[in-house]
């Protein structure tokens, strides 16, 4: 990428000071948002064809048009929670580049009319919360928020919340209970939040990174936006890598750019120069695609036509060490942790999906345990579970059924030969690396 749109402290690392974001043209999207009617911003943002970036791709200018004619107060919530294995982009906006996310707030804000915005940040980003605080006063002080922004008559106060470090307050509605103080599990919908959202309210939520394409759309037009990317999915993107990489970490490059440009060019490529065997393209939500899809460009559509999700796009690289039972595993505990408990599908689901991986690790498993693993996890899906939650716990045990079936059974047929324990063993966690220890061994 010639030039980081984004990730701006990578070329100006200085740029989280104020004076240092306005001599590069810090607050100038906000400046050019103020001089236009409301429903113009809107329209510029609807005309990038920016989409969410927090997950499910919708549209923000769709979004925002949403919000319903005089019903008042409206606000604007920016979605910090991060929490999905293996995303770490809006840490990053929020550290180095914090000012691009609060002017992309305040560009939201007057597009929609609201007067209060909350950024809710996962309960773990102490630190981060804290740059945005400080960010947040320099701000108010400079007056691009509080009282009349930049002399206008139109007025905006910001506030940091932390949630408690719940994977589920990163869903919308989840996080709304969880901002009004309440506990977080999802809402009913409809009412969609754009209706009915924070206390009751018209109430746009957006991701960070969402928010922080704003001020650039806003400065250099929606025409400009669309050149960058495909044509249904256009603009930067930033991708999370991570995994059995030579080099992880954030690559901002244009939406449609392959996988295989990603892990190798920029990557460095993978460990030891050995086989890839899987990649997760969403974190531990969308299913496994394999070294045959290296050539899938990464934009929204393309990744859903390989089978998969875009998502947050954060890219776990397996290569062929992997075993994708402790994979699974790996997954499915997450999963049951995570489950706010709501809906039987997922509480239930989420459980018995662990059981039987854990029987079939540790050696206890039998062949028909493939069967019902494959059993549970279709009925989660079928049950429709409350949120995506549920799916999402489904989506990796599936794809490695697809994918790598036999390397399932043959897991039996190699614990099976280390023969059942007398007494069932105590279950251990593999640790955090993607190589599982020694079957050898005993645990
Ligand atoms: C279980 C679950 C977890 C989610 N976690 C996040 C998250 O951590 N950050 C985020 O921005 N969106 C997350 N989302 C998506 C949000 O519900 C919502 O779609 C998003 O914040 C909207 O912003 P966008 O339109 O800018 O993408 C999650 C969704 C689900 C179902
Ligand atoms: S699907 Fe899971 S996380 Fe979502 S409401 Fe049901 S129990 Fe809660």
């Amino acid at each position: 990428m010639a030039e980081y749109i984004i990730l701006r402290n990578r070329d100006f690392p200085d740029i989280h000071k104020l004076d240092v974001y306005r001599e590069n043209g810090g607050y100038e999207g906000l400046a050019a948002a103020l001089k236009k009617k409301p429903e113009e911003v809107t329209a510029i943002v609807k005309d990038s064809g920016l989409q969410g970036r927090g997950g499910a791709a919708f549209p923000t200018g769709v979004k925002w048009g949403f919000i319903p004619k005089d019903v008042f107060p409206r606000y604007v919530v920016a979605n910090a929670d991060e929490s999905e294995p293996g995303t770490f982009k809006d840490r990053e906006i929020i550290e180095k580049n914090p000012h691009q996310l609060i002017e992309g707030i305040a560009i939201a804000c007057y597009a929609v009319q609201a007067n209060t915005a909350y950024i809710y940040c996962r309960g773990e980003f102490k630190y981060p919360a804290r740059i945005l605080e400080e960010a947040i006063q320099q701000a108010r002080k400079a007056g691009y928020l509080g009282k009349n922004v930049m002399g206008s008559d139109f007025s905006l106060e910001i506030y940091t919340h932390l949630g408690a470090g719940a994977y589920i307050c990163g869903e919308e509605t989840a996080l709304l209970e969880s901002l009004e103080g309440k506990l977080g599990q999802p809402r009913q919908r409809p009412p969609f939040p754009a209706v009915a959202g924070l206390y009751g309210k018209p109430t746009v939520i957006n991701n960070v990174e969402t928010l922080a394409n704003i001020p650039p759309i806003l400065i250099r037009g929606a025409e400009w936006y669309r050149t960058i990317g495909t044509e249904k999915s256009p603009g930067p993107k930033i991708f999370c890598l991570s995994g059995h990489v030579n080099r992880p970490g954030n690559y901002e490059l244009p939406l449609g750019t392959s996988l295989r440009e990603l892990i190798y060019e920029h990557g460095g490529g993978v460990r030891e120069d050995r086989q890839i065997k899987a990649i997760l393209p969403a974190g531990a939500s969308a299913p496994l695609l394999t070294a045959e899809h290296l050539d899938v460009a990464l934009d929204y559509e393309s990744v859903v036509a390989a089978g998969s999700m875009l998502g947050s796009a954060s890219i776990i690289v397996m290569d062929e060490t992997t075993d994708m039972v402790w994979l699974t595993l790996k997954t499915s505990r997450f999963f049951r942790h995570e489950s706010c408990g709501k809906c039987t599908p997922c509480r239930e689901g989420t459980y018995w999906l662990v059981n039987i991986l854990e029987r079939i690790e540790h050696g206890q498993g039998t062949r028909e345990d493939i069967a019902l693993l494959e059993r549970v996890a279709n009925q989660i899906a079928l049950s429709r579970p409350f949120c995506l939650l549920g799916d999402f716990a489904t989506t990796v045990v599936l794809s490695g059924l697809k994918y790598f079936r036999e390397e399932y059974e043959n897991h039996i047929g190699e614990k099976l030969a280390l023969s059942f324990p007398a007494h069932p063993q105590p279950l251990v966690e593999s640790g955090r690396t993607a190589i599982p220890p020694s079957r050898d061994l005993p645990r």
